[in-house]
């Protein structure tokens, strides 16, 4: 399974890198909000600056266009930005359209907002590379968000689709242990949820005990 981090923040993708275990980086025009970054052009210099730092891994990319044309025109741009670019589509039909246009240019795509079964097959269809289904969101209004991954799971095992599953939206530890034990080939999270998974107390308490009996041992 790929660990990808959720984030448009240099910092924490420098700290998720640090660990040895990041494969990749998802953003959102929302994140690089958060991140303070304005303007098209520093967008588009961020974008770089994120995939230096995680090449050869994979950085999604999100295109701003609802119309295919538009889609078409922005996707070409983020994909001559570096090659570890994966342009993010929105599952609408004129994203659908850009998907299958893109495949046959040979630009990688990873569809988003992903909230159906029924969505993520016809961006299998079209030829996606990823298709993001959005957990926490669902979980948010009542749904069962892990369903989500384990009913798309069944349907690209069926067929043999190539799409990988990015489990995305991502709350807590246990959406990253639950996707791993679905079979997500990507889980996309916050900085947070992924340092989760290393603590255990009782790994802290062993580790001082042994420490205090190591001390008695040498010191007396
Ligand atoms: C990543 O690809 C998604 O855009 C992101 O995981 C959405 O997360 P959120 O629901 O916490 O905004």
């Amino acid at each position: 399974m790929k660990f990808f981090i959720d984030t448009a923040r240099l910092d924490e993708i420098r700290e998720a890198k640090s660990l040895g275990i990041l494969d990749g980086v998802t953003t959102n025009p929302s994140l690089m909000a958060k991140a303070g970054i304005k303007g098209r052009e520093n967008m588009l210099a961020h974008y770089q600056a994120i995939a230096r730092e995680v090449a050869p891994g994979d950085v999604s990319a999100e295109v701003i266009a609802t119309d295919y044309e538009g889609i078409l025109r922005e996707a070409r741009e983020l994909a001559t930005l570096a090659p570890n670019i994966v342009v993010k589509i929105p599952i609408i039909a004129d994203g659908l359209k850009a998907i299958r246009t893109l495949k046959d240019e040979g630009i990688r795509t990873n569809c988003t907002l992903i909230f159906s079964p029924g969505q993520a097959l016809l961006a299998a269809k079209a030829g996606a590379t990823y298709v993001s289904p959005f957990i926490g969101r669902l979980d948010d209004i009542s749904h069962d968000g892990m369903s989500l991954i384990s009913d798309i799971a069944v349907i690209f095992a069926n067929y043999g689709f190539e799409t990988q599953i990015l489990a995305a939206s991502i709350r807590h530890p246990m959406h990253i242990i639950e996707s791993a034990k679905l079979g997500a080939d990507v889980v996309t999270s916050p900085l947070k949820p992924l340092m989760a998974l290393l603590h255990h107390p009782l790994t802290d308490r062993g580790l001082q005990k042994f420490l205090e009996d190591y001390r008695k041992a040498v010191e007396g």
